[in-house]
């Protein structure tokens, strides 16, 4: 499969008073044409901050501190911003933001602010326009003339899908966007972006701490610890059988319908401020060895997929 989105040795940091945060550090990642790719972390590892690093919306503290972001080829870091908001942002690329439910101005319509987003961008929008993405996310016409207020969280997030639609991208970053729905709600919002790639062919890069989701909906699954991934491959094989103990400890703290029993991973993330050369998880790890609290194990390729550990 050929890549439309690939972030390469993509390294974001913040700046603050104890030095620089790294939470994105040496990423490598690839989305390929109508693939929906899940990125899985516990909170603080830097799934956010890699998606708005793609998407070139990171800003002050923050910066991109090295790496490229390839779409379709081209490097998109190096192209001047007027060109990227003009060609890329939006248009080519769009976001559902972490907490989007709540991203719209409670002063205006659903109608008009999704009208609003097609118009700054050039095209002719209107009802028909505004119908038809609704229509798209399985809202009713009539939500057009409600205030966000009016809606339902799911209905919310649904409509805010449909305002990422807008200008038809073809990769879309959904971050968290089923977080503060009920089960059956997350299910449908699942549903409809399964839906999104078969018919439009949109790519998907979709964003939770939740594995028993994204092995509902991903191809590919990337698992994210302290900035870095760690372990990558085909859905199926990163979730029936994931080999670094993170994920091995992230899928154990994941409820099913089999089991409610949750074991947590003691312990918590090392300051991305403080870099060190050991593994990032080796102070939480049961396996732990001599070796991973002085090198650390970069990706390497086993049984079809990639993993970050001494183990293998
Ligand atoms: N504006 C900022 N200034 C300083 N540090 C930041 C800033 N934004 C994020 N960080 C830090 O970067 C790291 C990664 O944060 P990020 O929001 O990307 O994580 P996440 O995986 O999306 O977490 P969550 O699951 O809670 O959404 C964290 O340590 C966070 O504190
Ligand atoms: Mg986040």
């Amino acid at each position: 499969m050929t890549s439309l989105l690939e972030a390469k040795g993509l390294k974001i940091y913040y700046a603050t008073p104890r030095g620089d945060v790294r939470a994105a550090e040496e990423v490598d990642l690839q989305v390929g044409s109508q693939e929906i790719v899940g990125l899985a972390g516990e909170s603080g590892s830097g799934k956010s901050t890699l998606a708005l690093g793609m998407m070139r919306l990171i800003t002050s503290p923050g910066r991109i501190a090295g790496g490229e972001v390839l779409f379709e080829g081209t490097d998109i870091l190096t192209i001047p911003e007027e060109r990227f908001r003009k060609d890329y942002r939006w248009s080519k690329m769009a976001m559902v933001f972490q907490g989007s439910m709540n991203g719209f101005t409670p002063v205006f319509t659903i109608g008009a602010q999704i009208d609003e987003v097609m118009k700054i961008h050039g095209r002719d929008g209107g009802e028909l326009a505004v119908r038809k993405l609704l229509q798209m996310v399985d809202l009713d016409d009539s939500i057009a003339r409600r205030y966000p207020h009016e809606l339902s969280g799911g209905q919310k997030q649904r409509a805010f899908i449909a305002m990422a639609l807008a200008l038809e991208p073809k990769m879309l970053f959904a971050d968290e966007p089923t977080t503060a729905l009920d089960v059956v709600t997350q299910v449908s919002v699942i549903n409809l972006l399964k839906r999104l790639k078969n018919d439009m062919g949109i790519s998907i890069l979709f964003i939770t701490h939740d594995l028993a989701l994204l092995s509902e909906v991903v191809d590919t699954a990337y698992i994210m610890y302290a900035g870095r991934v760690v372990e990558t491959g085909p859905a199926d094989v990163v979730f029936n059988r994931p080999r670094h103990p993170y994920s091995q400890g992230l899928l154990a703290a994941t409820p099913t319908l089999q089991s409610r029993e949750i074991k947590g991973i003691p312990g918590f993330m090392p300051d991305l401020a403080r870099p060190s050369d050991m593994c990032s998880f080796s102070a939480r790890c049961q396996f732990v060895m001599d070796r991973c609290t002085v090198e650390r194990p970069g990706l390497k390729r086993t049984d079809g997929e990639d993993v970050a550990c001494w183990l293998y």
